[in-house]
């Protein structure tokens, strides 16, 4: 079975309401997280204008939430306002811009630091065409940013772009450990990786650049635990294929943190791995589940069902790689969710 390469990119976020899984967030949530963001992490002070592309995704949401939460101004890089304007509703998000690609340059221009999320998501069945657009999705928009970012004049232009990129970079084993200094990988995922990190390098050098190689993203709102749990309750869980193959994780909370750092702190450039301190191999994570679920981990979740729910992107979960967080660590970014036990008794509680 194949579930690891999906570990690289991203999980569409599809929830079965009958689970009682929580929805999207909007106004309630909204403001229960403004008081986390307020409590969780003291203002720098200096009030940044942050552009964002891919905000109206599963990261991209919570950022907002957070770069409002601490008083900056964002600008929202759409390819649809209508939708983005559901997302992020006036009333809860005052002052928020939201912007389609041909009014990108002016709002690019004037702003602090660009965000760059955007891409297809990988949670889909791979025929050749939707395996372009993953790649080229991610190419076209990053390219357009370091385009925009390039031609600002130097009085206006953003100081730093945090790129995402994906653990999907090194490739996948069982054995080795992974840091910012390990090659990539032969595989597909790695070379999407590879090409989406290169064109976001093009962009000029007095601009800082952080490329977030981000891992399988846990919370409560979308990403791979949401399609992954209405198959536990439906199996009552247990290990994919062998379980041995690597999960390496983080908390929405602490890959949002970890981004708002990078934005703000002139130490963060260059690649840095957006994992948790403590990987797990994947049948200690459906283990963990399981008691979090209160169901016994003991029935093998079949590699079919997990495929029917995420495509070919289902491989990410079913291969793997173990990416250690080195420059974050040295960065001394604290991570609020170090064990998967944690994270996941938070994320379903
Ligand atoms: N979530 C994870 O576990 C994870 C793991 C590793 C890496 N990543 C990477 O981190 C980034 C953000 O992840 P996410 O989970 O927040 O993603 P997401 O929920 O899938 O959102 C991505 C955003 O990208 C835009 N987008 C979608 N299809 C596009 C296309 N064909 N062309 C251009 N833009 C498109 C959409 O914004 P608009 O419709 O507003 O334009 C969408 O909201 C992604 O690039 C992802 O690959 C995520």
């Amino acid at each position: 079975m194949e579930i690891s390469r999906f570990t690289a990119l991203t999980w569409s976020h599809t929830v079965s309401p009958s689970l009682h899984l929580p929805q999207p967030l909007f106004a309630r949530e909204a403001r229960r997280l403004r008081v986390w963001c307020v409590t969780d992490q003291s203002s720098k002070g200096n009030q940044m204008i942050i552009s964002v592309t891919g905000a109206t995704g599963f990261i991209g949401r919570r950022l907002v939430q957070k770069l409002q939460a601490e008083n900056h101004s964002v600008h929202v890089l759409t390819r649809s306002k209508s939708k983005a304007e559901l997302i992020f509703p006036v009333k809860d998000f005052p002052g928020v811009k939201i912007a389609e690609e041909p009014e990108w340059k002016d709002c690019i221009q004037g702003s602090t630091g660009v965000v760059n999320l955007a891409g297809l998501p990988i949670s889909t069945r791979w025929s050749s065409e939707i395996k372009k657009e993953i790649k080229q999705s991610r190419i076209r928009v990053t390219s357009k940013v370091v385009e925009l970012i390039k031609s600002a004049p130097v009085d206006i232009r953003p100081k730093v772009l945090v790129s995402a990129t994906a653990v999907g970079y090194y490739g996948t084993s069982e054995t080795q450990v992974f840091d910012e200094q390990s090659p990539s990988g032969k595989d597909y995922l790695a070379e999407v990786c590879r090409e989406w990190e290169s064109t976001a390098l093009k962009v000029n050098g007095d601009v800082r650049v952080a490329l977030i190689r981000i891992g399988v993203v846990l919370g409560k709102d979308g990403g791979a635990l949401a399609k992954m749990i209405p198959l536990f309750m439906m199996f009552a869980g247990g290990p994919i294929g062998s379980g041995n193959q690597w999960f390496s994780w983080i908390h929405l909370d602490d890959i949002v943190n970890l981004i708002y750092e990078a934005l703000s702190s002139p130490s963060y450039k260059g690649v840095i791995n957006g994992t948790a301190p403590n990987p797990v191999r994947f049948s200690e994570l459906c283990e963990q589940l399981g008691h979090v679920l209160g169901r016994p981990s003991w029935l093998p979740v079949p590699g079919f069902a997990l495929k029917a729910v995420l495509g070919e992107g289902a491989s990410v979960v079913l291969e793997g790689q173990r990416v250690v967080p080195t420059q974050a660590k040295k960065l001394g970014f604290s991570f609020k969710y170090s064990y998967v036990k944690d994270a996941l008794k938070e994320i379903i509680s």
